[in-house]
């Protein structure tokens, strides 16, 4: 079975094409991605900005994933066809431009689905990549399966420590249920417990900002680009091999809550607190402000390095326990027996360090599963895998009715 999966719920642009073999082994075909870099200096994703890339960059890797299907000869869409198209890819008009050529030039590739994420993450976004599988799937008769992307979230941890893209091929792994996933990334923080596959509760989540969108408006007041939460990573590090002191000590948000929600809007205001007190009223662009309409320079960056750095272990540290005190507790209320992490912030090093030490000295029973680096922030790969028992299932959708949704929840 074959599967070509589209991801654009944010700020990557991904195409991916797997085949599933009946032993269970999954070789990708293609796996492509394109990362906007144009956000770094507005401090988050600017939503319009990124559709528009979304929209530009589509076609493109849809090209490199199925330059097999190139023909020599232009493909004959009847006139009837092509109003369709247009009328499917009418807020689209950038991509119905790009893909009408690519269409006429490319033959009907040996597809059996096309899996779509349709939520949670930015509308504008998950239109483009929405609307290019209702296009496809009208043109090449093929239907298409809606896919969460937290669930994709989940699936990139299942591949494996062994995993490598460059391998190309791999089996899923099968967990021991109960699973706990512990889902952080720059627009969710969650706890979601599975009793078995397929089946999702939220156990907990932010009450407000998300863990990685935290991470990057503290960099943003640190001078720092967008995503934040890499450059805070190494700043740490530094502090660390330096053995710097502890200046700085920030509260731990939520951590005696009782409960196992997150919050993390808090802990983003006592940073600026912090810097306003360490260097005087900040350019008003900052003021507290979570927009993203201003630009970050370094002329912002007034902290003497080693203070930058101290404070970027104490932010980082301050996560890292909320983080490990809350998923220690939803591990002992629920008996989980494997816990995933995944999202982009689960390529933090010293996140990691922290929940394996946590699973190695409390809970010696549970497999603690990662995603790999190279999966943990977005990507296709992993919306492809979230599709791969639904179109088993054929859990198709009507294409027509699909739609974005940006608020998407996993479960219950
Ligand atoms: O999962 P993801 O790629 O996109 C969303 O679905 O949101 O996550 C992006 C987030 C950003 O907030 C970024 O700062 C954070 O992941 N991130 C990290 C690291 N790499 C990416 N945070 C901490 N440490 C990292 N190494
Ligand atoms: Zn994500």
């Amino acid at each position: 079975m074959r599967i070509l999966s589209i991801e654009t719920s944010c700020d990557d642009t991904g195409i991916a094409l797997i085949e599933t073999h009946d032993d269970g082994t999954i070789h990708i075909l293609s796996n492509q991605l394109s990362t906007q870099t144009q956000h770094a200096a507005y401090g988050g994703v600017f939503p319009t900005l990124a559709k528009r890339e979304h929209a530009k960059m589509l076609v493109p890797l849809l090209e490199k994933a199925l330059e097999k299907y190139k023909g020599q000869t232009s493909v004959f869409y009847s006139h009837e066809m092509r109003t369709r198209l247009s009328e499917i890819l009418a807020r689209e008009p950038e991509l119905l431009a790009q893909i009408v050529p690519f269409l006429e030039s490319h033959t009907k590739p040996n597809i059996d689905a096309i899996a779509v994420t349709y939520g949670p993450g930015l509308e504008p976004c998950l239109w483009v990549g929405i609307c290019c599988a209702k296009a496809l799937s009208y043109i090449w008769d093929v239907p298409v399966v809606g896919v969460n992307h937290m669930e994709g979230h989940i699936y990139a941890a299942l591949v494996g420590s062994e995993f490598k893209i460059q391998n190309s091929k791999f089996k899923i792994l099968k967990p021991t249920y109960p699973l706990l996933s512990l889902l952080i990334s720059g627009g969710h923080t969650e706890l979601v417990l599975s009793e078995q596959e397929g089946e999702y509760t939220i156990f907990g989540q932010t009450r407000d900002d998300a863990v990685g969108e935290c991470f990057d408006k503290c960099a943003r007041m640190l001078g720092l680009e967008y995503p934040g939460g890499p450059k805070i990573g190494k700043l740490a590090a530094e502090a660390r091999a330096a053995n710097l002191p502890r200046t700085y000590t920030l509260p731990r948000p939520m951590l005696h809550s009782g409960d196992l929600d997150f919050s993390f809007s808090g802990l983003k205001t006592a940073v600026l607190k912090m810097l306003t007190e360490l260097r005087g009223p900040t350019p008003s662009q900052y003021g507290g402000s979570t927009s993203t309409t201003h630009t970050v320079g370094p002329s912002y960056s007034m902290l003497a390095d080693n203070d930058q750095r101290a404070l970027a272990r104490e932010i980082e540290e301050t996560i890292a326990d909320v983080l490990v005190r809350k998923t220690c507790d939803a591990l002992t209320q629920s008996n989980a027996q494997t816990l995933i992490v995944s999202g982009g912030v689960s390529a933090s090093t010293y996140i990691r360090e922290q929940l394996t030490h946590l699973i190695a000295t409390d809970f010696p029973a549970v497999t603690l599963l990662f995603s790999p680096r190279q999966l943990a922030t977005d990507n296709a790969l992993m919306i492809a895998l979230a599709a791969i028992s639904k179109v088993e299932r054929k859990e198709f959708v009507d294409s027509e009715k699909l739609v974005a949704q940006g608020n998407l929840r996993l479960g219950t």
